[in-house]
């Protein structure tokens, strides 16, 4: 354990209490002026730690700052062997992924970071990725099964998402066919999964799994073009919230990843479908067509009805809830 890890950890056993500058320094085998100098660069990074005079230091509740060791806190023992990186900023988890995947990485390498530059999100849209309000991770797979059969890596990431929020929440989260996950009628997550493939196997070589969620609302508030559909999951902040929810999504991911081949999780999320029953419009390039939602298949595709009676199933694209 570095310094700073002791330290944070010292504080968090006696979370909301102070411990005296000496006792920190005797804990942790340093001198009072390290313990001092620790902390200035604690706080710098986020860490809430107020500081006073012949009391000491106090961890607040309400930090809440993405770092390695807080993630592996609340892993359960089947994701502890996880190889996972945390980043304060970087350009975008899934493009960092990409590239480890290009060098042979070994899947079950997973990136977190506190905010992207360049979050990539479908249709080659961005996806706002401000500072500390959010957790943008990406996960690396190597599934040794047809293409095909890659939507159910989707399904399983937009499931273990509402579980993971479900658990550490009031909420109840629903899905947007395809990936989006809404929390009271608004966007708190989106999934972006990139694969490549075998030409000649026709199977997935490597599947990029991005997940982004926004925790809270970012502090100037969403950009324009998005506010009235983007949402946050808290509306304050909570202890330790980013790394339980990002432990939590892959406690929950990893073991139906597991049982892919012998399940898949349609059950599940067609009991929390925002679109089934509804109406909805069928966005094209040409413009909105008209349609009622009518049911998934097991492999996700979208069985719509036209307003002339004609049914077919969608297999991708993009389609909006008419109210
Ligand atoms: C969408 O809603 O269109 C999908 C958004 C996916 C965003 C996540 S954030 C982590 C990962 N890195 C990216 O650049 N994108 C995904």
């Amino acid at each position: 354990m570095s310094v700073k890890e002791q330290i944070l950890a010292r504080l968090d056993e006696q979370r909301g209490s102070y411990l005296s500058g000496e006792d920190i320094a005797e804990s942790c085998g340093l001198t009072r002026s390290a313990v001092w100098k620790t902390i200035k660069s604690l706080q710098k990074e986020g860490y809430l730690i107020h500081a006073i005079t012949n009391k000491g230091y106090c961890l607040s509740k309400e930090t809440d700052v993405l770092s390695l060791p807080g993630i592996r806190k609340y892993l359960s023992s089947n994701t502890q062997m996880l190889s996972i990186k945390v980043q304060k900023m970087v350009s975008s988890t899934n493009e960092m992924i990409r590239q480890k995947a290009a060098e042979g990485t070994e899947e079950g390498y997973v990136v977190v970071a506190g905010e992207q530059t360049g979050g990539r999100g479908r249709f080659g849209r961005s996806f706002y990725s401000p500072t500390d309000t959010g957790i943008y991770m990406s996960v690396l797979l190597r599934p040794q099964f047809a293409a095909e059969r890659g939507v159910r890596i989707t399904t399983a990431a937009a499931v273990a998402v509402c579980e993971a929020i479900e658990e550490l929440s009031k909420e109840e989260p629903q899905i947007k066919w395809v990936n989006d996950i809404y929390v009271n009628g608004k966007k708190v997550c989106g999934i972006l999964t990139e694969a490549s493939m075998g030409l000649e196997s026709q199977t997935l070589e490597s599947v990029v799994l991005g997940i982004g969620i926004n925790v809270y609302q970012p502090e100037d508030g969403f950009p324009e073009e998005i506010k009235d559909r983007a949402g946050a999951i808290f509306m304050t902040r909570q202890m330790d919230m980013k790394n339980r929810l990002a432990a939590a999504v892959l406690n929950r991911f990893f073991p139906y990843y597991g049982r892919l081949h012998q399940e898949n999780f349609m059950e599940e999320y067609k009991s929390r479908s925002l679109v089934i029953g509804n109406k909805i419009l069928v966005l094209l390039q040409t413009g909105g067509v008209p349609a009622t939602a009518l049911d998934l298949d097991d492999d996700c595709h979208l069985k719509v009805r036209y307003e002339d009676g004609k049914e077919e199933y969608l297999y991708s694209g993009e389609i909006s809830i008419r109210v």
